[in-house]
């Protein structure tokens, strides 16, 4: 049997779609339903729904040989683990943000009050355009940072821009582009090279066409 661990939510939602293209079909998955874990019909593969930051421990440990994961939390929770494909979906782009005004505290080299639901990210990349920074971190409604003076800026992921509108916040600086991603344990990869690879290669042409 093939474990994949996925994050909960519209991720899952969008992985389930596509399987279900390869026919692999999940059994009793409800929006509404509080089920954790699943198989298919054939019973080849199960599924889990974890907390995205858990997604790449499961498959760090190998409890899961295959996770599906936002980039940003790859780049967060630096597991060993193996990114094997772009799924395409769930894009959007982590960016510094803040009000306008805020522009120059990001360059007079003052320390910089940064609020973040992902510190290493801000670490690192504050680090590598040697700025120096206080990281706070916030386990959500991160853009409240600024809005209550917490935080000069924040860095977080923005897809509609509508939170970051809607309390007059901008994207002050862009730091990568993000997207859903396949990972892999190394060691499920080698073992259960076939079938894993099935899944890679059902995915990819998938992802492809949509691409095309
Ligand atoms: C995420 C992110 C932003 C918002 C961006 O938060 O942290 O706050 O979505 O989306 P938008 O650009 O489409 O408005 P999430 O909804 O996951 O909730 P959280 O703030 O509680 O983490």
């Amino acid at each position: 049997m093939i474990t994949f661990a996925l994050s909960k939510g519209r991720l899952a939602n969008s992985i389930l779609d596509l399987l279900s293209q390869m026919d692999i079909h999940v059994l009793d998955v409800h929006e509404s339903s509080r089920k954790l874990v699943f198989v298919s019909q054939d019973q080849k593969y199960r599924f889990f729904l974890a907390k995205p930051s858990d997604v790449p421990t499961y498959v760090d440990y190998g409890i899961a040989d295959i996770g599906v994961v936002g980039k940003d939390t790859i780049l967060e929770e630096n597991r060993d683990i193996s990114e094997v494909l772009d799924l395409g979906f769930g894009k959007c782009k982590m960016c510094v943000c803040g009000f306008s005004k805020a522009k120059s505290v990001l360059t007079n080299g003052e320390k910089i009050r940064v609020a973040t639901k992902y510190p290493n990210i801000a670490k690192t990349y504050f680090e590598l355009t040697n700025r120096s920074v206080e990281i706070i971190k916030l386990n959500g409604s991160v853009e409240l940072g600024p809005l209550v003076g917490l935080s000069d800026v924040i860095v977080d992921i923005v897809e509609s821009g509508k939170t970051l509108r809607e309390n007059g916040l901008e994207i002050l600086e862009e730091i990568e582009t993000l997207s859903a991603r396949l990972i892999v344990n190394n060691a499920c990869l080698k073992i259960k090279y076939k079938e894993i690879n099935e899944i890679i290669d059902g995915l990819e042409q998938l992802v492809g066409e949509k691409n095309d």
